[in-house]
């Protein structure tokens, strides 16, 4: 699974129709995305209940496609072997939530699934002193978790920018991945700062006249949407 990219869009299922997750992962991964973002919320970390392992057991999963999965869960580490078997290839645990932190990440690769650590928009780089040799990537939260369609809070791009100098010093080249308010206005200002991969919900799947839309139009608009990230996410390097 390749890890490092320049530019990542990872689309929130979130904010798709999860009535018929399988067929919307056929459609953005089709449209051009090879990772799914998936958002397990359990009511008592983020207000919001959304999926567990065994849905995400019953979805479908196209050849070569990753699932991101983004744990919002208290006590992460009773569920990383659940969700290891069914189908989780990155497996994001918050900071905030364990006690266990790099016993957390080194379990999560112990079942063979990358590990990555996720910080709310007001937890401190500093949380990951000692875990950075357990980490497959870093996810910042740009929003604080709980539900989709919010705004980019703004003091996150230069907390990208010191963890990129952070793990520069450290010679190491894992990707920083930002979720939450990430649309064509949002992302070129985060991947100068040095992100390189980025879940995108409601930049991605909301449509207009959805209904109306035949499945092919429905790619298209997602292909079109994903390419609009990717094309204001690396303008300057285009230059
Ligand atoms: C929020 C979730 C996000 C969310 C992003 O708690 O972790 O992944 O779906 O949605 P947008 O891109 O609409 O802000
Ligand atoms: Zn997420």
């Amino acid at each position: 699974m390749p890890m490092t990219t320049s530019v990542l869009i990872a689309p929130s299922l979130l904010s798709a129709d999860l009535g018929s997750a399988s067929l919307e992962i056929e459609r953005v991964f089709r449209a051009g995305a090879s990772w799914v973002h998936l958002d397990v919320m359990d009511g008592s970390f983020v207000e919001n209940i959304t999926l567990g392992a065994v849905a995400l057991n019953s979805f479908e999963k196209p050849e070569g496609c990753v699932f991101d999965t983004h744990l919002m869960v208290v006590q992460p580490e009773k569920h990383i072997p659940s969700f290891a078997k069914s189908g989780a290839d990155v497996i994001s645990i918050h900071v905030e939530a364990t006690e266990h932190l790099q016993y957390t990440l080194k379990l999560i690769r112990d079942h063979g699934a990358k590990a990555c650590a996720a910080l709310n928009p007001g937890t401190p780089l500093e949380t990951l002193e000692w875990v950075y040799e357990d980490l497959d990537m870093v996810l910042l939260m740009s929003v604080n978790p709980g539900w989709g369609g919010q705004s980019f809070i703004p003091s996150v791009f230069s907390k990208i920018r010191s963890l990129r100098e952070r793990l520069n010093e450290r010679g190491l080249a894992i990707p920083i991945e930002v979720d939450g308010g990430v649309n064509p206005s949002t992302i070129g200002k985060a991947a100068r700062a040095g992100a390189t991969h980025f879940v995108a919900g409601n930049a991605v799947f909301n449509l207009k006249d959805e209904v109306r839309r035949s499945e092919k139009e429905k790619v298209e608009a997602y292909r079109s949407n994903i390419q609009k990230l990717v094309e204001e996410a690396t303008r300057d390097q285009m230059i």
